[in-house]
């Protein structure tokens, strides 16, 4: 077997294995493979088709005797130890690009859904409380003239952005780097973080996950968050603070929430199932038919590529 893939994927890796003559094993069930058969499976393998709910750790690389790339069926790669498998020369590749679109696309549903209420209006009509129209029934917040903050501004938070722009926000995003391309598309200001804390209606978060970012938005970055605004996270769950996002949701009970990531996925902390204006997901950010294929043969012809001997396309370094 030259490839391992750690669970069933879109058919497209299947077939461009079987094309081009590539041998391969999967764990064949919807659910991560149990710790102990993926350290047996790697070891013979030439490459690893690998998901984010795969730790991909010291003790697995170890084991990967003979293995030239790890392909990651995702733009992020916070579970593997990328260092690690850098000094042991395997390869190890993501999927950007292709999912932006998707999950730009769901952030702004997650920002529409807090900022008119969805969750809260569709729960009335679910339990059966809807007793007619109101006058100040479930007011929300329109987007136009809002302030948008971007907390990291690669290409999702681009993309992101450029939707924001056409329901007529003002951008504003923070950033290590200047980002020329968002700038000219949405007229946005690169601000201190502060700045974008204390001022934006809206934030949405679109930093990767690391050492430096591990809950980056803490009790005192939390704690500057604007009354009325809305918080959005589409990246990862371990960016925000959890348990003082609970706190502050206690005290500020005018912010309102959308998650499609969180800490300790897939187990949700109950205790923010409890606030009305905290809109949770499954990690949907990239769960659409065109982006969960484009991700599938892009890992795959990453994988191709490496056992041909050419460089793949999406190197994370
Ligand atoms: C990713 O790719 O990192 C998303 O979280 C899942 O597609």
């Amino acid at each position: 077997m030259k490839v391992f893939i750690t669970r069933e994927l879109p058919e497209t890796v299947f077939e461009l294995l079987r094309k081009s003559k590539i041998s391969f094993d999967y764990y064949k069930n919807d659910r991560p493979i149990p710790r102990k058969l993926l350290l047996q499976k790697v070891k013979n393998c030439e490459a690893l088709i690998s998901l984010l709910t795969d730790k991909i750790d010291r003790e697995v690389i170890d084991k990967m005797i003979g293995c030239k790339i790890i392909a990651n069926y995702a733009v992020g790669y916070n579970n593997i130890d990328i260092d690690y498998a850098k000094k042991k020369n395997i390869i190890v590749t993501n999927t950007p690009d292709v999912l932006t679109e998707s999950t730009a696309d769901l952030t702004m549903a997650l920002v529409l859904a807090c900022a008119r209420r969805l969750p809260e209006g569709e729960n009335l009509l679910r339990n059966g409380k809807y007793k007619g129209w109101k006058p100040k029934l479930l007011l929300g917040t329109e987007l136009k003239n809002k302030t948008f903050g971007v907390l990291g501004a690669g290409r999702i938070g681009t993309a992101v952005a450029i939707r924001a722009k056409s329901f007529g926000t003002n951008i504003i995003y923070f950033d290590n780097k200047k980002n020329l391309k968002l700038e000219k598309a949405t007229d946005a200001r690169k601000v201190k973080l502060n700045n974008l804390l204390r001022n934006s209606d809206i934030i949405s978060v679109h930093l990767p996950l690391n050492d430096r970012t591990f809950q980056y938005l803490n009790k005192e970055r939390l704690n500057q968050l604007k009354e009325n605004s809305i918080l959005v996270n589409t990246s990862r769950g371990e960016i925000i603070d959890e348990r003082e996002l609970i706190r502050l949701l206690k005290r500020k009970k005018n912010i309102s929430v959308g998650l499609d990531v969180f800490e300790n996925e897939p187990k949700l902390n109950p205790e923010l199932l409890k606030f009305p204006n905290v809109l949770v997901l499954p990690h949907l950010g990239s769960a659409t038919n065109e982006a969960r294929d484009a991700m599938a043969e892009l890992a795959v012809k990453n994988v191709i590529n490496v056992l041909k001997r050419k460089p793949p396309l999406s190197s994370v370094f």
